[in-house]
């Protein structure tokens, strides 16, 4: 077999890591991914139409305060001096999001000073104060009383979930930011931008190198090829980015995800929204956000012809769905625990990224992840011979 190391699953943290056994050690890696293209979901392309980039798994926006991160990803690519800002339209008005002061005085018809707006809220909130809230509607108006949490939280919570607030665990929630002055940024990373050329350019510069050996269409659990489970196993080690509950064919029972579906649309006019992505925190609204893509590089020269926007619909993933957040409920734990297990058995395997550890993390936690996992096993195993567990 022509391969010191295999990588199942390009995301960022398979790429992360076949980079680092390429280009640190001098590893040949085979990097598999079951979908016709690299990435992960962090993959974004041109809509055919107008040319504008689109991130096919949902918006992404990079953001880190982690200097090691930052200094990594920016050997692949620049970033826009994008930052990140979110509306919300209830009840047919535009307010900014995250909540902060601006939200609070439109919202409120007032002109409250930031100590105004927080005994305001703090009064709002003691409707509920001194209860153990056990569900996550009680949970909501304790933190930031009724009014807020029932305009802006309450259904867009309930339409993530599709579950009534009142049946979720309060545990869902520890605080809801309330920000009593006017910034809107919605990231407070030190560092925030997009890739300047674009995603898909940046996750291939990651993967070119002559010893990363790209396998597309290619399933780990596919035995038709020659780095799958039944060929590699005890012969090269392998670091797994899928699901772990898939690895162990889901032995302890499967562990629920929530997915997203997302609609997009060409329309023949030059701006929708005004914005990125708008919230849609209403009862009657089935979507929970759009997001239009133009917005999110204004320093391009795009057609004035035509936008692009991507409705976002919520819903728990079955079988063959995509998946994409955790659920995370008690029995989800328990099963965890036991894939745990299981894995620690896997001698030659290590288990990674958001599937293989059952944890949602962003693109830089991802990478940041990955860089822990190479210093810490793959390079010792390789360099000092010392077990990959
Ligand atoms: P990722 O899921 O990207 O990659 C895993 C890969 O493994 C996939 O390509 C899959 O096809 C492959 N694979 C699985 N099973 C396989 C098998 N049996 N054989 C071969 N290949 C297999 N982060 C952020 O910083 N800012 C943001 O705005 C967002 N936004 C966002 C939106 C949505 C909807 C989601 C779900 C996630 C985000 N993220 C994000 C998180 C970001 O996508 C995340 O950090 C990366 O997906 C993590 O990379 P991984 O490599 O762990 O997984």
């Amino acid at each position: 077999m022509n391969a010191d190391l295999v990588v199942v699953g390009s995301g960022l943290f398979g790429l992360t890591i076949a980079e680092q056994a390429a280009t640190e050690l001098g590893l040949k890696v085979a990097l598999l991914d079951r979908r016709s293209h690299i990435g992960g979901n962090a993959y974004s392309e041109k809509e055919e139409k107008t040319g504008i980039e689109v991130h096919r798994y949902g918006a992404h926006l990079f953001h880190t305060s982690n200097e090691r991160v930052w200094e990594y990803v920016n050997r692949f690519t620049q970033f826009t001096n994008y930052v990140h800002r979110v509306y919300t339209r209830h009840n047919d008005e535009v307010f900014p999001m995250p909540i902060n002061l601006g939200t609070i005085n439109q919202f409120f018809r007032s002109a409250y000073s930031p100590q105004e707006a927080r005994d305001l809220i703090k009064e709002q909130a003691g409707e509920l104060a001194g209860t153990d809230p056990e569900n996550l509607n009680d949970k909501g108006i304790q933190l930031i009383g009724r009014p807020l949490y029932e305009a802006f939280i309450k259904h867009y919570t309930g339409k993530q979930w599709q579950t009534d607030p009142k049946d979720l665990p309060a545990s869902i929630i520890n605080r809801l930011p309330v920000r009593y002055t006017y910034d809107n940024r919605y990231f407070s990373d030190t560092h925030e931008g997009l890739p300047v050329d674009g995603y898909t350019a940046w996750l291939e510069r990651m993967a070119d190198h002559p010893n990363i050996d790209v396998r597309l269409d290619t399933d780990f659990f596919d035995d038709s090829h020659e780095f799958s489970r039944s060929k590699v196993l005890g012969q090269v080690p392998v670091v797994y980015t899928g699901p772990v509950d898939r690895y162990f064919d889901f032995a302890e029972g499967d562990l629920s995800w929530r997915t997203i579906d997302l609609e997009e649309e060409v329309l023949p006019i030059e701006d929708f929204q005004g914005c990125s992505v708008m919230n849609y925190p209403d009862e009657g609204v089935p979507f929970t956000r759009i997001h239009e893509f133009r917005h999110f590089h204004p320093e391009r020269d795009y057609t004035k012809d035509a936008t692009v926007i991507m409705r976002e619909f919520s819903r728990f993933a079955d079988k063959g769905d995509e998946p994409y957040y955790p659920i995370n409920t008690d029995l989800d734990r328990q099963k965890l625990l036991k894939y745990r297990d299981l894995a620690r058995g896997e001698k030659s395997v290590l288990f990674g990224g958001r599937l293989g550890t059952y944890k949602y993390l962003d693109m830089h936690m991802a990478i940041g992840s990955a860089l822990s996992m190479f210093d810490n096993k793959i390079k010792p195993h390789f360099q000092g011979g010392a077990k990959l567990e």
